[in-house]
């Protein structure tokens, strides 16, 4: 795909897909609920897809119609064996996700992936699961993984890296086991399983102290099935966000976006450079708060952010990246560790296609600093993505104001936003 600059901004009402994070749930959950679920605006990129298909493969009847899908759960204890491998894609959602799920069942899944999730770190969602008697054959904690569904035992887990993945694959382990599994997080992240699992009857309870949460789940007790709309993806819309900030003219708004406080840090990140936002009609929808935004070009600063907001913001660093590309002063992101095990090594990846478009950006531990200039004269005009869809997305409008960068490899941007070109050109891009 090449990017090319535009001269009248951003504009419109943009239509944003449903939640990545939100869809997958919306599928895994009332898939081993009791009843049909209706789920409107579902995501339908590649990475959702793989878990629809998973859903299929062991037995669960999901219809699909236009923009929902319906599911027909039946509980617990109805998933069947697949015949065939379970291919997830470039989805770590799904695998780490699904991997707690098939530990506690009575049958064996083997799950694998494409070259990049292949390469992703399993062992963080395989050992504490583990701790639960769960049973896995594999080497070196990556896919393919063999997982010997088992009987587990409830227990306490203390969960130290940051990531929602991990918590939601203990979660859905935790449903079809005994009596209560604890689990304890010690940072933020991402709650949309838990939200979920309330909605759907878990019995299931929290306590909070600090950034520190306790979840405690009392098992194998029925979910009951419940409808879902899923509310526009905050990450999808921060592309948009960000070519409207940084080229003047622009003026857009985006409705019913999902700006769940766990990881809304984007428009935090966003606002602390001066960024006009404004976030209008805030209501809850089942468990999620959803708001519209309004957003137009700004004379954006550059920023310090500390390593707590990497937590609340992880996939939109390369966006933000692009935003302190054009910002009036350098921005330093610490504790960027967690984005080198993303479906690329997104740091390096941020920082070596900075460099390529003219920009100075530098990495020492884990933090990234970003000296930007007034004018961007590209070294070499060819963006290396790796595959990755975000970086794809991200320097597609790094291109709104350089002329003629390729991006490569852009078709990954399926994963996560189909239409992306389509909706970007109506809105004044140039992506050919
Ligand atoms: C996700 C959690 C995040 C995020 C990913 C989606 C989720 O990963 O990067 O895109 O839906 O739970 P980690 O929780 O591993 O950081």
């Amino acid at each position: 795909m090449k990017s090319n600059k535009i001269t009248s901004g951003i504009y419109g009402n943009i239509n944003i897909p449903g939640d990545k994070s939100i869809s997958h749930r919306s599928i895994i959950i009332p898939s081993i609920s009791n009843g049909i679920s209706e789920i409107n605006n579902i995501l339908k990129s590649d990475d959702v897809l793989h878990t629809l298909n998973a859903f299929k493969k062991l037995g669960v009847k999901i219809i699909n119609k236009d923009k929902k899908i319906i599911i027909h759960g039946n509980g617990l204890h109805s998933l069947q064996k697949s015949k065939d491998n379970i291919y997830l894609g470039n989805s770590g959602t799904s695998a780490r996700l699904l991997t707690g799920l098939f530990a506690s069942q009575s049958f064996d899944t083997i799950i694998e992936g494409d070259k990049s999730l292949s390469s992703r770190p399993m062992d963080r969602i395989i050992e504490p699961l583990k701790l639960m008697g769960a049973n896995f054959e594999n080497i070196n904690g990556k896919l393919p993984l063999k997982i010997n569904g088992s009987k587990l035992k409830n227990t306490k887990i203390i969960i130290d890296i940051p990531s929602a993945q991990i918590k939601s694959g203990l979660l859905l382990a935790a449903l079809k086991t005994s009596g209560i599994t604890s689990i304890v997080e010690k940072n933020i992240t991402r709650d949309h399983t838990e939200n979920m699992l309330e909605l759907f009857g878990a019995d299931i309870s929290i306590k909070k102290n600090g950034v520190e949460k306790l979840i405690s789940i009392n098992g194998n007790k029925e979910l009951k099935s419940n409808n879902i709309d899923v509310p526009s993806d905050l990450s999808s819309s921060a592309f948009f966000i960000v070519a409207a900030l940084i080229n003047e003219g622009s003026k857009i708004s985006i409705s019913n976006v999902n700006i769940n406080p766990t990881r809304d840090g984007i428009l935090r990140a966003l606002e602390k450079m001066g960024a006009k936002i404004k976030i209008l009609n805030k209501k809850n929808v089942g468990g999620e708060l959803i708001a519209n935004l309004n957003v137009e070009y700004s004379n954006l600063n550059g920023c310090e952010l500390n390593a707590n907001m990497a937590k609340l913001m992880i996939d939109e660093y390369p966006i933000l990246s692009i935003a302190a590309a054009f910002a009036n002063g350098p921005s330093l992101f610490k504790g960027l560790g967690e984005l080198k095990v993303k479906e690329s090594d997104r740091l390096n990846l941020i920082k070596i296609n900075l460099l390529r478009c003219g920009c100075f950006c530098e990495v020492v531990n884990n933090d990234l600093l970003i000296k930007p200039s007034k004018i961007y004269n590209p070294v070499n005009n060819t963006i290396r993505t790796d595959f990755d869809h975000r970086i794809a997305m991200s320097f597609a409008v790094m291109g709104t104001r350089i002329n003629n960068l390729f991006i490569e490899d852009s078709e990954s941007i399926n994963t996560s936003f189909p239409n992306f070109k389509e909706i970007f050109n109506t809105a004044g891009g140039n992506l050919i």
